[in-house]
């Protein structure tokens, strides 16, 4: 039977970092609240306004066929998970499929917030296990900045702008995607949602004056939302593999809030010294996130890793995976 193996992943910050220490000169905070109640130190935030979401998927997606050995024009197929595209049409992965001569693909964007990177890995991943593709591109990007109100001190602290990208190929072995279990709910509109911007209600001088471009969150009760669904969903996937705490080598989570992450790990019954973190770096970059916590653990991951990526986020959607990590990161150079 044909799986679906990550064989090469890149990623890709904006150079322009934002600390705790930067923000609390432009609105009412501090490093202690941010620090103790997210876990997030830092931010990139993309500070060229001739740069969308697509420019950073273009270096992550370069740099991982690079990493692999491969011409774009060998890509068959390029999802991207974003909340932030360029345009609303067209889509995001048309615009970095043109920019980097990926001329033998097609693809699309796909919207689940911060869920995007594991809703496009687990489609992406059909593709290759039905033999139809050989290498599919699943990128999870989110240029976070541009629909963020920087006087809000309750969202503008929380995110940043990143983007990263997995090559998906297909194996024969026991290894790659295993199992993945997705789930949706409309109703979480109402705490976590951009009011405007879309056929319901298209830009005006009134949604500008409202601030309605931006995100709208209510954070706690996404937080309640978060902690529940991350950890249940979490738990589930292991119980249908007949997965124990010791069987795991690695949690991927969604890095939202570190007192989320450390939730899901607790109820997974793994130690912290098996989940993989970077939230203080790069805040949460909505898709981005996965991708770069694997992009930044690549060199300490081995082939056979049992590895559960989980994730939360608007909609509500919210889901996790279980891989099999398919090569020795060490001997990546
Ligand atoms: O990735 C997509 C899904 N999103 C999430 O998973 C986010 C989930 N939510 C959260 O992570 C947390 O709810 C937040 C980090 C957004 C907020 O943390 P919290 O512990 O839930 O804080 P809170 O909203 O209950 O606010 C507590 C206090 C309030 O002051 P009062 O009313 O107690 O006086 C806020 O006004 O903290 C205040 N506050 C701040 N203070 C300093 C809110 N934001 C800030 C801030 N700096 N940046």
């Amino acid at each position: 039977m044909i799986k679906a193996a990550i064989t090469s992943i890149a990623g890709f910050l904006p150079d322009n970092i934002v600390t705790n220490a930067d923000l609390e000169k432009i609105i009412d905070t501090s490093d202690e609240w941010i620090t103790s109640r997210t876990g997030i130190k830092q931010r990139h935030l993309e500070n060229n306004p001739e740069r969308g979401t697509s420019d950073m998927c273009v270096e992550a997606v370069k740099l991982l066929c690079k990493k692999r050995g491969i011409s774009p024009e060998e890509i068959d197929l390029l999802i991207c998970g974003t909340v932030t595209p360029d345009l609303v049409f067209p889509s995001t992965s048309n615009l970095i499929c043109a920019k980097i001569g990926a001329k033998n693909a097609w693809g699309f964007d796909l919207s689940a917030a911060c869920s995007g990177f594991l809703y496009a890995l687990s489609t992406g991943s059909q593709f290759i296990e039905t033999g139809r593709y050989k290498k599919v591109v699943i990128v999870g990007a989110d240029m976070m900045s541009r629909i963020i109100d920087y006087t809000d001190r309750t969202t503008c602290v929380i995110f940043g702008d990143g983007a990263g990208a997995v090559l998906l190929e297909p194996t024969t072995e026991d290894l790659g995607i295993i199992d993945f279990e997705l789930h949706a709910d409309g109703n979480g509109v109402e705490h976590l949602h951009m009011k405007a911007g879309g056929s319901l209600r298209p830009a005006s001088h009134e949604t500008v004056d409202n601030k309605m471009h931006f995100v709208y969150q209510e954070g706690q009760s996404v937080f309640k939302h978060a902690v529940y669904s991350m950890a249940e969903v979490s738990a589930n996937i292991m119980k249908k593999n007949n997965l124990q705490a010791e069987d795991i080598q690695w949690l991927a989570a969604h890095q939202a809030n570190k007192r989320i992450i450390d939730a899901t790990a607790n109820r997974m019954g793994i130690g912290a010294e098996k989940v993989m973190m970077n939230i203080e770096n790069y805040g949460n970059t909505t898709a981005g996130t996965i991708p770069l916590l694997l992009w930044d653990y690549e060199k300490q991951l081995k082939k056979g890793d049992n590895i559960i990526l989980s994730a939360f986020g608007g909609g509500y959607t919210w889901g996790a995976v279980y891989l099999k990590w398919a090569y020795d990161g060490s001997q990546i150079v």
